[in-house]
């Protein structure tokens, strides 16, 4: 025997067969004193187990005792090696050769060489029948060995065997579940790729909804402009109004303060005058350019800006635009606002577009009324952490069955009407996550009735 490698822990690969299990550092600790003890009690020099890997043979275990030539490792090339072991192993049988000098079929084996001319040794199979190798024990001596040492040794090949068994069902066991947790993760995998598949699919469609929404809003803006425009146009008369109103009363107090200034000279008096009658012309520069302001506003093209508002500022701002038309039609509106208001979210040329479809609808509404004072009244309330806003008139009222169908769009009972106003109204309140509704007063008329947060 001449080459030495590790080869007693590390599962070997056979070419063509199974990895064989490695054997446990414990099992190897036991077999060892068995070795050792089996050459103590038959007095040899050698005692060894012998373990085939691959197309060698090795010394698996050796024992420890003095002129033991055989050393863990030390392998060579089985088939054909003319090694007893290979007698053993072929044959599957007990091997006896007392003193291979006189026999003529041992005496040139490799083992004589080493000078172990006698040698005892049984078969060791795997659980499943393969060969593992070989237990035996060599002397230097002629050597018959005894029917008590035979037995011993075969009960020793037994422990052997028993532990291999161990080692194999502890193998298959773990080979068994490996395969179970590999089976179980690669159906796993698939599970998660099906997973990640649908999330895409779902990612895809909420992107493509989204999309849409998108589209959806940006078309909804831009009718409400365009309803914006058209409404604006019904108002034509009060805006020339609200702005030459003002400009009217800087050109009188102009001429008013010139007057004062001329025969000012010496008068403190007249300076006074002519102070304050400067004031009102400021004021009323100021509200001919708020005015111009508030419409520029009401006109400009971009999406929904929500900010925080105080709705009461909100209401009284179309107010303002309104009232000329309203009087000239003798139609009264007021304000009912509850002064402490929580400030609500909102998009404020929305809020005044809807307030704005709300009154002229109203006034609209008022149109045929004779036998009693046109009204119109906005009311302010806190309703659950936001507010409430009504507005309420006293027209001719909407039939039961038709409180639902005047939001749908194109519902018009007017000439020249367009059925726009309130469908847009509800998707601008919608938008601002309240309500629209519409209901019958106890007296006459119609009350319209939003809410903020
Ligand atoms: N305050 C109201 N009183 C009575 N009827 C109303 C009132 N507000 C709206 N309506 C009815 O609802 C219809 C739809 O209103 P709207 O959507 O603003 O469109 P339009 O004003 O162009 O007709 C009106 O034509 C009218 O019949
Ligand atoms: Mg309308």
């Amino acid at each position: 025997m001449k080459e030495v490698s590790p080869c007693r822990t590390e599962a070997s690969l056979s070419p063509g067969h199974e990895p064989e299990p490695p054997i446990p550092e414990p099992i190897l600790g036991k077999w060892q004193k068995i070795v050792n003890l089996m050459a103590e009690m038959l007095d040899v020099p050698a005692g060894l187990i012998m373990r085939i890997l691959g197309a060698d043979i090795h010394v698996f275990v050796s024992s420890a005792t003095k002129g033991n030539p055989y050393h863990p490792g030390d392998h060579e090339h089985f088939w054909g090696s003319g090694l007893y072991c290979e007698t053993v192993v072929s044959k599957n049988h007990e091997l006896l050769v007392p003193n291979a000098l006189l026999d003529e079929a041992w005496k040139n084996n490799p083992d004589v060489k080493l000078d172990m001319i006698s040698y005892l040794g049984y078969p060791i199979r795997w659980p499943d029948g393969k060969p593992f190798g070989t237990i035996c024990v060599l002397d230097c001596k002629t050597n018959s060995y005894s029917e008590k040492y035979k037995g011993l040794i075969t009960h020793f090949r037994d422990i052997v065997e028993t532990h291999l068994e161990i080692i194999y069902t502890e193998a298959k066991r773990r080979e068994e579940l490996e395969q179970l947790v590999n089976e179980r993760t690669a159906s796993l995998r698939v599970a998660v790729a099906q997973q990640i598949e649908a999330n895409d699919r779902v990612l895809a469609e909420i992107s493509e909804r989204k999309k849409t929404e998108e589209s959806l809003r940006k078309a909804q803006d831009d009718l409400a402009r365009i309803s914006r425009i058209t409404t604006m146009g019904e108002l034509a008369a009060t805006i020339a109004h609200e702005v030459s109103q003002p400009l009217l009363g800087v050109m009188t107090n102009g001429n008013a303060c010139l007057r004062w200034l001329k025969g000012a000279e010496s008068s403190s008096q007249n300076l006074e005058e002519a102070r304050q009658a400067v004031e009102r012309m400021i004021r009323d520069g100021k509200r001919a350019s708020d005015v111009i302001l508030r419409l520029r506003n009401f006109f400009k093209a971009s999406g929904a800006e929500k900010t925080w508002l105080k709705i009461n500022e909100v209401v009284e701002g179309i107010v303002i635009l309104v009232q000329h038309e309203l009087t000239r039609n003798h139609v009264l509106i007021r304000t009912d606002f509850f002064e402490q208001l929580p400030s609500v979210q909102g998009d404020s040329v929305q809020l005044q577009q809807v307030l704005l479809n709300l009154i002229l609808n109203a006034a609209d509404a008022l149109t045929e009324v004779v036998d009693r004072p046109r009204e119109i009244t906005i009311v302010t309330r806190p309703e659950s952490g936001g507010v409430r806003v009504e507005v309420q008139d006293n027209g001719v009222g909407i039939e039961k069955e038709k409180l639902e169908s005047i939001f749908q769009p194109f519902y018009t009972t007017k000439t020249n009407g367009m059925g726009l106003g309130l469908s847009i109204s509800r998707s601008i309140i919608k938008n601002h996550g309240g309500q629209l509704v519409a209901q019958p007063n106890h007296g006459p008329g119609t009350t319209f009735c939003f809410t903020l947060t």
